[in-house]
């Protein structure tokens, strides 16, 4: 059996990683999952989950030490899955030290935590043990808008405070791979969609808003090109590359979803208005006449499209959710969860989208 360690279990991806695992695999592994529960962690997310005998949840911060030394310690740990992270981009524009301390230096402190634990006398690593750091797309910078794809060679060029702090902890991970042939890999995924987002994301947010009556914010032009994955194949994809990637690799993940912000605004306007029913009071104000054009984010990426050629080729990876499905389920799943919505829209969220948003919808 199998001990995971994964940290960030209770933010979006890796709680639905963690479904994902015990739905495929059962009893038959053991997951442990810390996480310092930030604004961004939801223990709600794992309800069904916490009363397995097979599950823990240790609630620590990725940059203490003797915690994570605790855990390796205690538990004869066979793989990492490293989701934890500061993850929205307008925050570490407003915030970047904070980044810089839980994605670099968090990220450098489990790292050394796993060496130490794994690592023979001999400088070799004990059999079968294995790090995967999950990053972003987002470290390969912007693409022009008439071409190009993210390979797993195209040069790092970060923009934002987010995707810097996210290629830093990538250099890290590499310099241990080659320095001390640390046993780890990359993988670089294109966005994320599906249940349990926060919604400060673009999708979660916008169906709030619309169900609310509220503005619908699109940033600059709303021509922005973003590629769009559900969750599920990203965690498949995880599961793949702990499973069977050849160490030391990265592997670039994404669904060639290509779509323009403003299409996706609209699809879930569309999408929302056949869900309500006629006589839903909601019906008469979820309509195009919420979107509204806002200031652009600051050096706001332009194209983002992942290459996902590797994976598909050495790993047999496809996704199995395309978009159309795939923004059906997502957009459902909130409908049907805004009692999910509404405990994180109650709480401190409301405060950070007041003072984020006050001034551009004014
Ligand atoms: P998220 O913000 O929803 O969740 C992050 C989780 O990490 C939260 O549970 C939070 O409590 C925890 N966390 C934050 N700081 C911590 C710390 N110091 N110690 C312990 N736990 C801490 O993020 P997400 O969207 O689920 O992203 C997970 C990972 O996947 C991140 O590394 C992100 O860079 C990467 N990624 C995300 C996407 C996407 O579209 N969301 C795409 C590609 C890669
Ligand atoms: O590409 C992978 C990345 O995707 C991950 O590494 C990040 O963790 C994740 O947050 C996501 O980053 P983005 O910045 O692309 O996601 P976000 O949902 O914040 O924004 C998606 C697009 O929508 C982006 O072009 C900005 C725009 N946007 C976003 C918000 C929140 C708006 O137009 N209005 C909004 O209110």
């Amino acid at each position: 059996m199998k001990t995971f360690l994964v940290t960030g279990g209770a933010g979006f991806i890796g709680s639905n990683f963690i479904h994902y695992m015990f739905g495929k695999y059962g009893e038959d592994i053991r997951i442990i999952n810390v996480d310092k529960l930030t604004y961004a962690g939801n223990l709600e997310n794992l309800k069904d989950v916490e009363e397995l005998p097979n599950y823990t949840f240790v609630k620590a911060d990725i940059c203490d030490k003797e915690a994570i030394r605790k855990i390796f310690a205690e538990n004869d740990i066979d793989r990492v899955i490293h989701f934890a992270a500061e993850s929205h981009v307008d925050r570490s524009i407003v915030e970047p030290e904070l980044f810089v301390k839980t994605n670099v230096l968090g990220t450098a402190n489990m790292i050394n935590c796993a060496k130490e634990a794994w690592e023979n006398p001999d400088g070799t690593f004990k059999e079968g043990k294995r790090f995967l750091h999950v990053s972003t797309d987002e470290v390969y910078g912007s693409l022009p808008e008439d071409g190009g794809y993210f390979y797993e060679t195209t040069p790092y060029a970060p923009h934002s405070p987010y995707s810097a702090s996210k290629a830093s902890s990538d250099m890290l991970v590499k310099a241990y791979m080659d320095t001390y042939h640390f046993p780890a890999n990359i993988t670089n995924c294109s966005n994320n969609y599906g249940p349990y987002q926060f919604p400060e994301k673009l999708i979660p947010l916008m169906i709030n808003n619309a169900l609310a009556g509220k503005k619908l914010p699109v940033y600059g032009d709303g021509k922005n090109v973003r590629d769009w994955l559900y969750v599920e194949d990203h965690c498949k994809a995880i599961d793949m590359v702990q499973e069977k990637g050849k160490l030391f690799e990265t592997y670039n993940v994404g669904g060639h979803n290509e779509k323009q912000n403003i299409e996706i605004v609209r699809t879930i306007i569309d999408v929302l208005r056949e869900e309500l029913s006629d006589d839903d009071p909601r019906k008469e104000h979820v309509t195009y006449d919420l979107i509204t054009y806002v200031e652009d984010r600051k050096g706001h990426d332009r194209r983002y499209a992942i290459a996902p050629d590797k994976i598909r080729a050495d790993l047999g990876w496809e996704p199995d959710t395309m978009f159309r499905e795939g923004i059906r389920k997502t957009i459902d799943w909130y409908f049907r969860h805004m009692d999910w919505m509404e405990h994180i829209t109650s709480g401190s969220y409301e405060k950070y989208y007041e003072d984020m948003y006050s001034a551009k919808l004014s």
